[in-house]
């Protein structure tokens, strides 16, 4: 769905040919940097500094939805777009979160190495231990397990209908040994009332319980699952709003500018995505004074490595009317890495877009000319299942870096955060300041380009 409201300016322009005639005419040539005075009031004020303190500030430990790093994150956020003058809000939400727990085993009171098996309940059990062995409904045909501990070996029929059978025979938990060398990480798939406690053994220690077992001989356990389950957790994101300064003027439209300040466990996260976060900080910074006739929104997400959580809660908490009047959504998501490749802007269906379209003629105006592609991933789908148009901004190939503990400050290019910057501040610029969207009465105007598609999607 299209925003009826822009179409006459803008994105009328931009999705046809990608310029009114006027600008055709137009002859740029691509320099470093830019000939319009609208773009150099942003690029010549961006000091990639502030973007790399921040990134160094943020990436000092992993910020993982729903801990206290986040929230540490989320406030130094928050505190600096209201620093700049920008009214925030930071806006809350809930998500379930499972909990691996601790388990133990001990088998004639010697203790068994094991690991847990996802989704089993806590509890403890003390008992003789029964070979029943894949623990089919056929094997369990005829027995009363009533305050014994199964012992079951992987293969066949899925572990929770192993646990189910056993629960139902009457077993007050179940050892699951596997069918083959290593570890055994296993799932029960979703929690169930009726599951009883079960831990996962090797193969080694598991064929020799249930020879001994086969042998006559009686062994009893104690079982134990402790600290397991499914928790409710809370994170947050950032809004930082700046109203257009000229009401008179005012196009009643919204641009938003995003990244996610979430990173996943045992990884700073420098780049993902501390360098989204810290280019729309700087780029906050530098629109903060300036002249707007559009409202601008930085908003930057929690738990987007969890499921872009934060970004489909921000699009569901925005009324109708604020979802037509949001003419651009600009996604930054890893774009700081000296190891990455170029700049890409990516789309959820592939098209180019007002954002895109935008973000090439600033590429070109500033002497780095973009590609596209398609590609979900990052927070900008969300925007684009509500009709609004979106893209995500990112280095392709990405680093070999990326969701591990050396996703850290030292493989941070300023280079590469500079130029996004001067992209995407350049882009949205355009929108916001006041002679746009009336570009038929701007002064200067960019021209508009030819960019590429790059096929395969995100490497
Ligand atoms: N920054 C990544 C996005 C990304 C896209 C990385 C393509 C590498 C290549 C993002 O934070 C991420 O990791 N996203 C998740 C998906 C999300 C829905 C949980 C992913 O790509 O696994
Ligand atoms: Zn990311």
């Amino acid at each position: 769905m299209k925003k009826k409201s822009f179409v006459p300016l803008l994105v009328a322009a931009s999705l046809t040919l990608g310029i009114p005639a006027a600008y055709a005419k137009e002859t740029h040539t691509p320099a470093a940097q830019s000939q319009q005075a609208f773009d150099n009031k942003i690029v010549k004020r961006i000091k990639v500094e502030n973007i790399y303190r921040d990134i160094t500030i943020l990436s000092s430990e992993p910020r993982v939805a729903g801990t206290e790093s986040e929230w540490n994150a989320v406030q130094y956020i928050e505190a600096k777009f209201a620093s700049n003058g920008y009214k925030t809000d930071i806006q809350p939400f809930t998500f379930e979160s499972y909990q691996a727990p601790n388990v133990g085993v001990t088998v004639a009171d010697t203790s068994v190495s094991s690991d847990s098996i996802t989704y089993t309940p806590n509890g403890e059990a003390s008992g003789e231990l029964v070979y029943v062995r894949l623990g089919t409904a056929a094997d369990f045909e005829g027995k009363d397990l009533t305050g014994k501990i199964a012992l079951i070996k992987r293969g066949d029929i899925s572990f929770s209908e192993k646990v189910l059978n056993a629960s139902a025979a009457g077993a007050s938990a179940v050892l699951i040994f596997n069918n083959s060398p290593g570890a055994l990480s296993g799932t029960l798939g979703a929690p169930n009332n009726d599951f009883v406690p079960a831990i996962a053994l090797s193969q080694a220690d598991g064929e020799k319980l249930a020879a001994d077992l086969e042998a006559g001989q009686a062994i009893s356990a104690t079982v134990s699952v402790t600290g397991g389950g499914i928790q409710e957790k809370t994170s947050h994101n950032v809004v930082a709003v700046k109203e257009p300064s000229q009401q008179k003027k005012a196009t009643n439209q919204i641009v938003i500018v995003g990244a996610h300040h979430d990173s996943v466990p045992g990884a700073p996260g420098a780049n993902d995505d501390a360098s989204g976060v810290g280019v729309s900080l700087e780029l906050a910074r530098v629109m903060s004074n300036m002249p707007t006739d559009t409202e601008l929104r930085f908003v930057t997400f929690g738990a987007e490595e969890l499921g872009l959580l934060g970004s489909y809660a921000y699009v569901d908490s925005l009324s109708q009317d604020e979802r037509d009047r949001v003419v651009g959504m600009f996604q930054m998501d890893m774009v700081g890495s000296r190891d990455a490749g170029e700049l890409v802007m990516f789309t959820v269906d592939g098209q180019k877009n007002i954002v895109t379209d935008l973000s090439a003629a600033a590429g070109v105006r500033t002497g780095t000319p973009l590609t596209y592609g398609q590609e979900g991933r990052s927070d900008h789908v969300p925007f684009h299942y509500a009709g609004i148009p979106a893209a995500l901004f990112i280095h392709d190939p990405v680093e070999p870096w990326y969701h591990t503990p050396e996703d850290s400050i030292d493989k941070i290019s300023k280079e590469k955060l500079h130029e996004t910057a001067e992209i995407v501040g350049a882009a949205v610029y355009h929108i916001v300041r006041p002679d746009t969207p009336a570009l038929e009465k701007a002064k200067v105007a960019p021209k508009p380009v030819e960019y590429e598609k790059v096929v395969g999607g995100l490497q």
